[in-house]
């Protein structure tokens, strides 16, 4: 068994996720790094001494517990967990196909709920574990062609605050990660070329520079690294000249 504790990370096959899993690594934590493109975390520039890669689809809760419970049986309880793994889908309500609706849904909302399942039982019976969800600066402000996205990352706004406040007494911390625009993978799933086209243009309006995924990891290990009786709540986290 490594030194340090378990770490879990959803999503790690690219953008925050990967850049998450990369200063973790360095920092030399044992890893569980989950997605559905496993061979892209293959790639990754990482020491893969102490790295377990499992092809989890978040939103099938069986697998996502089969993978943690394989890692923890090596690496021991998991200390952290980060509910990263997301997609957005843009699109006007009227136009954008209900499978878009429930990909996203299942994805971002379910799969964060299955995530903090697997591990809180454990967690709030040791009395020490820290679950970071990544939601979204669209998880409090509305933006135009976001509405389910919007509403998947509502969600994990609200969802976030609730169990937060269930666990507190139990010394378990639950935090959230805002980012604005960032430059991941996150678009190229889009298949309204409309909505493409005006988020491209409004990240054009911003000097068509956005966040640095690695700013948005190092955030995560700065909540991470403060001691277990500091909970951060929230961190939003966006370009300077990001003026939505
Ligand atoms: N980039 C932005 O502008 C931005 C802004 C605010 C919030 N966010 C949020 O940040 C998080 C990370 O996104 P990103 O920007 O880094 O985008 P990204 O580069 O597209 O990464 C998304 C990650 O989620 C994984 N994923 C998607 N669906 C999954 C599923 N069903 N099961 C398991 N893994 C799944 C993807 O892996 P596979 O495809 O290999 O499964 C990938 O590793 C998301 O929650 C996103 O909503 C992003």
């Amino acid at each position: 068994m490594a030194n340090k504790p378990l770490i879990v990370i959803t999503g790690a096959s690219s953008g925050f996720g990967a850049k998450t899993a990369q200063l973790f690594n360095q920092a030399g934590y044992p890893l569980l790094l989950l997605a559905r493109r496993i061979e892209k975390i293959k790639e990754l520039p990482l020491d893969f001494n102490n790295v377990l890669i499992e092809q989890v689809d978040v939103s099938n809760s069986q697998e996502f517990k089969q993978a943690i419970k394989k890692a923890e049986a090596i690496y021991g309880p998991t200390d952290l967990l980060v509910n990263n793994a997301g997609i957005m889908l843009l699109g006007n309500i009227v136009t954008q196909s209900e499978d878009e609706w429930q990909k996203m849904l299942q994805t971002n909302i379910i799969g964060v709920l299955n995530g903090m399942k697997i591990v809180l039982e454990d967690m709030t019976s040791r009395n020490s574990g820290t679950i970071i969800n990544i939601s979204s600066i669209a998880g409090f402000k509305a933006f135009t062609d976001h509405a389910a996205y919007g509403a998947s990352k509502f969600g994990v706004h609200g969802l976030t605050e609730t169990v937060r406040q269930e666990v507190a007494n139990s010394n378990v911390r639950i935090s959230l990660v805002s980012p604005g625009a960032a430059e991941t993978e996150l678009l190229t799933h889009v298949t309204n070329e409309k909505s493409l086209d005006d988020y491209l243009a409004w990240k054009d309006s911003m000097g068509g520079l956005t966040l640095d995924p690695e700013k948005v990891a190092e955030t995560i290990k700065f909540i991470y690294d403060m001691p277990q009786e500091v909970t951060i709540r929230e961190i939003a986290i966006a370009a300077t000249k990001q003026q939505a």
